[in-house]
């Protein structure tokens, strides 16, 4: 076995395991290894704090925590709360804010709510025996989650209902039992996991006592899980004005509605554009997403798939003019809690919900909606008119600074300069050396 490899890892105390990683992985780097301990809280309680989010936590890993001011949805101004590691994401979202903010805002509108969990079955018998059996016991097994959902039920949510869908065309043996929740204020997945246990375990054992299924025959509980696929908890986000009020340099309001428009339904057909169009969605949805403590993955998952709802990927904001009026506009599947998970372990997601003023998990679905077509207005109309790297560059100009490791003054005359020059990784570098050269 190679030395390289322990038992009982997670058992050892955070300093045991630093040591064992430097003396295995980070032979000679001692500034890595001390990096890591750097990283740490000064506070010890706010440090154990994020430590206990999961198993084997050595250090930190900062992100910036930034906000894009001067958004109006639905006639509420927000700062939205985001946090992002690209350079030019908060701006593009900042300047779309106010370029909506003059042109009467984001609108926004609620679709649905509704989350669902599956239980997947076995069975080789005939469908209408399982089929009957469901339908006989059915009452019983929502009654099953009744303690469990006690304090949900408080908060407006629970379970709403089950269906037995029949699968075994596609997957020989395959049938699931579809369970359909509001999870109010929390995002859900806890909740939802443990009712569809329990659910499964009453089906499990009204299923052993039941004499229309014989010994061979029994249905057997193959896995039970919220899905991440969420196309009816949905939210709609537009905006809109008259052609004649999207005037930009270069290009007079009616050309650039007609190429923006364009470049939209480009991304509705083809897949090659959908991805980095969504892409560019994404990156305003992660970042409130993440500011505000909840599951990203989870997100990014139903979104893509939904992304792909008719059979192919596509776009998933739309673009039309009608009679001189402009519309842009998307609908996003969004499970999201402001309650319950992160949201009031970790204190940055504390602030970031105060900043926010506490909205409820249908206000956060609004807002991170926002954000998403905010970011996706951004980066089409540079896409059309400048081109994407003139705004890009000029944000990375000061990481690109800080890599070839200029002197404060140098990035003083370096974003002087580039105003005028072009940006590249190799002028940046050039400039650094020759401007550092002449003050030694
Ligand atoms: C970059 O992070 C995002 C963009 O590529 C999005 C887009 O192409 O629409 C600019």
């Amino acid at each position: 076995m190679s030395n390289k490899t322990i038992n009982g890892f997670s058992k050892l105390s955070k300093k045991e395991k630093i040591n064992w990683l430097s003396q295995t992985f980070l032979k000679g780097n001692t500034r890595a290894t001390d990096l890591l301990s750097l990283y740490w809280h000064e506070d010890i309680e706010r440090q154990k704090r994020h430590d206990e989010f999961i198993e084997n936590a050595l250090s930190n890993f900062f992100l910036p925590f930034a906000i894009a001011p001067n958004f109006n949805i639905d006639g509420r101004i927000y700062a939205i709360p985001m946090v992002i590691e690209e350079s030019s994401v908060i701006a593009a979202a900042s300047n779309s804010a106010k370029f909506w903010l003059a042109r009467g805002g984001f609108k926004t509108e609620i679709v649905s709510t509704i989350k669902s969990g599956q239980i997947h079955l076995n069975f080789s018998g005939e469908a209408q025996t399982l089929s009957s059996f469901f339908e006989t016991h059915k009452e019983q097994l929502i009654r099953s989650v009744d303690e469990l959902s006690q304090s949900m039920k408080k908060r407006g949510g629970g379970l709403i209902d089950l269906k037995l869908a029949d699968e075994s065309d596609a997957l020989i043996d395959y049938y699931y039992i579809d369970a359909r929740f509001n999870t109010a204020d929390a995002m859900g997945a806890n909740y939802i996991n443990s009712c569809l246990e329990t659910i499964a375990e009453t089906f499990r054992v009204l299923a052993s006592n039941y004499e229309g299924f014989s010994q061979e025959q029994q249905p057997e509980v193959v896995m039970s899980i919220l899905s991440n696929y969420v196309p009816e908890c949905l939210v709609r986000v537009t905006v809109s004005c008259p052609v004649s009020e999207l005037a930009q340099e270069g290009h007079n309001g009616n050309d650039f509605a007609h190429k923006f428009v364009r470049a939209v339904d480009i991304a509705q057909t083809n897949p090659l554009r959908a991805v980095t169009h969504n892409k560019g969605i994404m990156n305003g949805v992660d970042a409130v997403v993440l500011a505000t403590g909840n599951d990203f993955r989870a997100v990014e998952a139903g979104v893509h798939a939904y992304a792909c709802r008719e059979g192919r990927y596509k776009s998933l904001s739309k673009a039309k003019i009608d009679q001189d009026l402009f519309e842009f506009s998307m609908e996003l599947p969004l499970a999201l809690g402001t309650v319950g998970g992160l949201t009031k372990l970790h204190p940055m997601v504390g602030v970031a919900m105060s900043i926010l003023q506490e909205p409820s998990a249908e206000e956060l679905m609004k807002i991170v909606a926002t954000a998403g077509l905010a970011q996706n207005f951004a980066a089409v109309r540079s896409l059309v008119t400048t081109g994407i790297q003139k705004g890009h560059m000029k944000m990375h100009l000061l990481n690109l600074l800080s890599q070839y490791n200029g002197s404060q003054t140098t990035k003083i005359a370096a974003v002087e300069h580039f105003k005028t020059h072009t940006i590249s990784a190799r002028s940046v570098a050039e400039f650094v050396a020759s401007h550092q050269k002449n003050d030694d």
